[in-house]
């Protein structure tokens, strides 16, 4: 493995990756991203001039735009983190999560085939499970829980999962599943939970907690989830699934209360909104295969992790700001003008 092509490399996830990497491996990396809202490639400002470090403008649904890629770089690795990943969005309109998700995902597969590539990684999540009964913590899931998804969402993401499976039975692929709980940490885009929640913070603004805010998550700082995912790249068995979480639930009220806490706010302002239509009442993951298999566990526990994105939001007021204006949709045109042809 040496050249690695990351989908999705400018989003929350898939920025941090991408640093991941650099800083801990000896890969070379190109990153492959659409540019969707979701894209923002400030997220690696710190980075781009990286001679190890490649940035590509193109769509997963575009197979000849993958197979240049991979040609003209030597890909031997897909790490796939490209999709449309916001729950609520899927429930406004469908169409993208299908045509993202679940083809860009049959584009990359047989583009992988194709060119014989050595592995493919698809970034799943634990959505694809379903939810979980709130009164027995003693039931978590495990990669044996059978797929029973709820939103258009995760219904998308378990139809590429399940692409994935099948290629790897009907072709060899090497193909590595890995199945993630609730990532935070900074760059994450700030519609959901945890940044959301502090960017209103912050300014004073009412917090919308959806139904009793009774909902349950179980969270991972995200560098926990790059370094799962480094470790079942480098060790996982072709065709296998990995859980990665890591054993922390929460009910979605405490942790609001917990941000207003860090930051020294009242409470006075959080809000309980209309529910989430369908929304999953818990979630929370068995990771011991990962752990037991391949060594792995979780570096940040989280007060330590929650702090420091809480600190990182408030350090990095303009990224989010500029995210939330909209301005950080001029970056790519500014930035990498001397670059397009
Ligand atoms: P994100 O929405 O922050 O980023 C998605 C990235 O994919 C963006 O950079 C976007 O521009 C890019 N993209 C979208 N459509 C594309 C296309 N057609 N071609 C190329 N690029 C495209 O997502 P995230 O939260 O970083 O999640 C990354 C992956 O991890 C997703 O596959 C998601 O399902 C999975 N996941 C996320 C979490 C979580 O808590 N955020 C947990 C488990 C798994
Ligand atoms: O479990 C992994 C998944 O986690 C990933 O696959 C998804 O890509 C990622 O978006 C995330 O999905 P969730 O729906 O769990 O995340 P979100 O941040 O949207 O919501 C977390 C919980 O908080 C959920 O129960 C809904 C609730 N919520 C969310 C928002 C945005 C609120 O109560 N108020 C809000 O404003």
């Amino acid at each position: 493995m040496k050249n690695l092509l990351v989908t999705g490399g400018a989003g929350f996830i898939g920025s941090n990756f991408v640093k991941y990497i650099l800083n801990n491996t000896e890969y070379n990396v190109i990153n492959f991203d659409k540019l969707t809202y979701a894209g923002n490639l400030e997220n690696l400002s710190d980075i781009e001039n990286n001679e190890r470090y490649k940035f590509v403008k193109a769509d997963i649904c575009n197979q000849d735009e993958v197979k240049k890629t991979i040609e003209e770089n030597n890909i031997d690795t897909i790490v796939n983190f490209a999709a449309e990943s916001h729950v609520d969005r899927s429930i406004l309109g469908a169409r993208e999560f299908v045509v993202t998700n679940v083809l860009g995902t049959q584009v990359l597969l047989d583009c992988a085939k194709e060119f014989k590539l050595k592995k493919f990684l698809q970034v799943s999540t634990d959505e694809v499970y379903g939810s979980l009964p709130e009164d027995d913590k003693s039931i978590k899931f495990t990669e044996e829980t059978p797929l029973a998804s709820n939103s258009p969402y995760s219904s998308s993401k378990a139809g590429a999962d399940l692409l994935c499976r099948a290629y790897f039975h009907t072709h060899n692929l090497p193909v590595l599943i890995t199945r993630c709980s609730n990532n935070y940490g900074p760059y994450q885009f700030p519609e959901k939970l945890i940044p959301l929640m502090i960017a209103k913070a912050i300014d004073g603004e009412k917090l919308p907690v959806y139904g009793d805010g009774k909902n349950v998550r179980d969270w991972l700082y995200v560098d926990d989830h790059c370094s799962g995912i480094l470790a079942v790249l480098e060790k996982g068995k072709n065709g296998d699934v990995y859980n990665i979480g890591g054993n922390n639930e929460w009910y979605n009220i405490d942790i609001v209360k917990l941000i207003l806490k860090l930051l020294g706010k009242p409470e006075d302002n959080i809000t309980y909104v209309k529910d989430r239509p369908g929304h999953d009442r818990r979630y929370a993951i068995d990771s011991s295969k990962i752990m037991n298999e391949l060594g792995w566990a979780p570096k940040y526990q989280f007060p330590e992790g929650i702090e420091k994105t809480i600190q990182w939001y408030r350090d990095n007021e303009q990224w989010w700001r500029k995210v939330m204006s909209g301005e950080y949709l001029k970056y790519y045109e500014k930035n990498y003008s001397s670059k397009i042809s």
